[in-house]
């Protein structure tokens, strides 16, 4: 992710700019609608935030309907379902990659939780958190702690909603208690799905934790209806003491698992290239502990899009003359500046004057400040808004089971060792963050504890344009997903990280009997869906520069970018592995 030395005192003008200008009545507003329409919500086109999905699709639809209550929420349901019209929810930002979202054909109906975004009910006694599907992890996390009360685990980034981290398994880092998964903490759920004349051609279904359907309900894709509400069961807020301690690699493949044992909040941020991983040593204090920190993720920061632009365009040069040196140098630079500056991570608020880091767990568990960037985003923006010249990546992000990720680990300390400056390019966006997971009661769920591995890299706007070392980065890929068997995450990834995905959850039966009980007729699935439930053809096609953007697996070179010098050969240490390879380069 970015950083620039310059941009603290930049910022701080900027922030003094925004507050004068909205002093003068200009607006400070988030991201961009992922929903367009050119007439009043019909003839729309949806996207995500990063404005492309993982294949590049073009998503259109017929018209976009925003409930404001559960019981328009089901006058929308029921009309669709009569006129036999395919479904989806949007959320007010659609962040995941793969094209989730997208209704089928032309002429679909998109509901859009935007304004489904109260919280409905607070139960301190019996800590328990009603909201409605389209609050944000941040509201959620916000109006927690006022109750006095806090959902321990979450992803770090506050811009998801409920409804939509829960259908992609989102997650946050630990082997304690349920597990990282925010949907190991549903204990209640209120789901509208279509359904038969006789009952109005809509059916709002309440699930509570003695519902075995809500193991299929509670990560489902969004295929099995609208998610109208969900009850959390939570904890008394509580205070958290971080640290960061940086250590050489060599033991990572053992060490990674003691950690996570350790540490109730522990994470890893693995610099292959630099041998070096960081550890973030994270547990419970007791509330009396003094401290009143704060952590504001500095890659989730607005940045001054000048900025981005210059990185991005020297990464493009990089990637051009094919400059691994400059690559590594740049790295060795934002690494440093992130890791000097705590990572966003202040004692109080204002100023980071050194470790433990001690503080109330709502303000140090997620954060995403770029969501309050300055209106058009021509100023200040979160760093991949595809409005302006920035940040554009690919992500391979899946998870590997405790009982093989050390042999993972020491395949791609292998392949550092072959290749050393290939890591250069996904240590420009702070390099692998591992999260620790935990098997899931969810039918589409985590299968088993687990170590998640979330790999951030160059992306071209040139879908045909071959990357930087892509060889080993894909070999990466394929060894996890083909030789340990990982779970991709459901939000993120490229596509052939999903082929024959299902096969690796042993409940997808009975998953699929849920899915056709609550929407036979397929009305909130799609051709995307359907090829990763494998209920169709698989995930990939085969055409001319499919390996390049990960739509397939190269056999043949055709299916890299030979002109280019980019050729189909098997991977330097996996001869499984089957990788588009610059072979005698210039
Ligand atoms: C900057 C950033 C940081 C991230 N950090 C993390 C992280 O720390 N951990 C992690 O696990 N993931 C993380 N993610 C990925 C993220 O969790 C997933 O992409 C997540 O699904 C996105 O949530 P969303 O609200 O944007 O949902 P969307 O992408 O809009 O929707 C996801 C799916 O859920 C469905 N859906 C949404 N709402 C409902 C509903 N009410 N009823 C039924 N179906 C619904 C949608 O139709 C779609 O199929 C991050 C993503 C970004 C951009
Ligand atoms: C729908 O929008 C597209 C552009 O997005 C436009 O070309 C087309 O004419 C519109 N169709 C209707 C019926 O409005
Ligand atoms: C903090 O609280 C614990 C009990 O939770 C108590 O034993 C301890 O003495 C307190 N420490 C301080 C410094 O107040
Ligand atoms: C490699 O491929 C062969 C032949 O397809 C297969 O039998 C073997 O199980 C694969 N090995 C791994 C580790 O995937």
């Amino acid at each position: 992710m970015l950083y620039s030395t310059k941009r603290n005192e930049f910022r701080e003008l900027l922030l003094f700019e925004c507050l004068f200008l909205l002093a003068v009545m200009v607006s400070c507003s988030p991201p961009e609608e992922p929903v367009k329409c050119s007439s009043k919500n019909s003839n729309c086109t949806i996207t995500n935030s990063y404005g492309t999905f993982a294949d590049r699709a073009v998503c259109r639809a017929g018209n976009v309907a925003y409930p404001t209550t559960e019981q328009e929420l089901v006058s929308i349901v029921s009309a669709a379902t009569k006129a036999k019209r395919k479904m989806k929810v949007v959320t007010r930002f659609s962040h995941s990659i793969p094209k989730l979202v997208c209704p089928d054909g032309q002429d679909g109906l998109l509901i859009s939780t935007k304004y489904l975004n109260h919280v409905v009910k607070i139960d301190a006694a019996a800590m328990t958190f009603t909201v409605e599907s389209g609050v944000t992890l941040r509201q959620l996390i916000q109006e927690a702690a006022k109750a006095g009360l806090a959902l321990p685990y979450a992803p770090y980034w506050w811009g998801l909603t409920i409804g939509g981290l829960l259908g992609t398994g989102a997650h946050g880092s630990s082997l304690w208690g349920k597990g990282s998964a925010v949907n190991d903490y549903v204990i209640e759920m209120r789901i509208v799905s279509p359904a038969g004349p006789e009952e109005g051609y809509a059916k709002v279904r309440v699930l509570t934790d003695r519902d075995k359907d809500l193991d299929a309900a509670k990560v489902s894709l969004g295929v099995l209806g609208v998610i109208s509400q969900v009850t959390f069961k939570l904890q008394p807020l509580f205070k958290r003491s971080i640290t960061y301690v940086t250590k050489d690699d060599t033991d990572l493949g053992d060490e990674a698992i003691t950690f996570g044992k350790m540490h109730e909040f522990a994470d890893i941020f693995w610099y292959p290239s630099q041998r070096k991983a960081v550890y973030r040593i994270d547990d419970r204090v007791s509330s009396n502990a003094s401290g009143n920190g704060l952590y504001d993720f500095t890659p989730f920061r607005s940045t001054p899009s000048l900025a981005l632009a210059l990185v991005r365009s020297t990464e493009e040069t990089q990637e051009s003359l094919r400059d691994a040196d400059g690559k590594c140098l740049s790295a060795n630079l934002l690494t440093s500046t992130l890791q000097m500056g705590a990572y966003g991570l202040t004692n109080n608020g204002i100023i980071f004057t050194g470790y433990p880091v001690i503080g109330f767990h709502d303000r140090l568990q997620s954060s995403g400040t770029c969501l309050d960037s300055l209106d058009d985003s021509v100023i200040n923006a979160c760093a991949w808004d595809p409005r302006i010249k920035g940040e554009f990546f690919q992500q391979t992000t899946f998870s590997i089971g405790l009982s093989v990720v050390k042999s993972f680990i020491e395949d791609v300390q292998t392949l550092v060792a072959l290749e050393p400056k290939a890591f250069c390019g996904l240590e420009l966006y702070n390099g692998i963050l591992m999260r620790y997971v935990k098997a899931s009661s969810a039918y589409l769920g985590k299968q088993e504890d687990a170590i998640d591995f979330d790999i951030t890299y160059y992306r071209s706007k040139d879908p045909m344009a071959p990357r930087l070392y892509q060889d080993i980065l894909d070999e990466i890929e394929q060894i996890g997903l083909l030789k340990y068997g990982a779970l991709p995450h459901w939000g993120k990834n490229r596509n052939l990280a999903f082929d024959g995905v299902i096969k690796k959850y042993k409940n997808a039966g009975k998953f699929l009997k849920v899915k056709n009980m609550y929407d036979p007729s397929g009305l909130f699935s799609s051709e995307w869906t359907d090829q990763i439930l494998g209920l169709t053809n698989e995930v990939t096609t085969l055409k001319e520069g499919c390996a390049l953007e990960g739509l397939c697996i190269c056999s043949q070179d055709i299916h890299c970018a030979p002109s280019q010098g980019y050729l189909c050969r098997p991977g330097k240490i996996f001869q499984n592995a089957s990788v588009c390879t610059l072979v005698n380069p210039k």
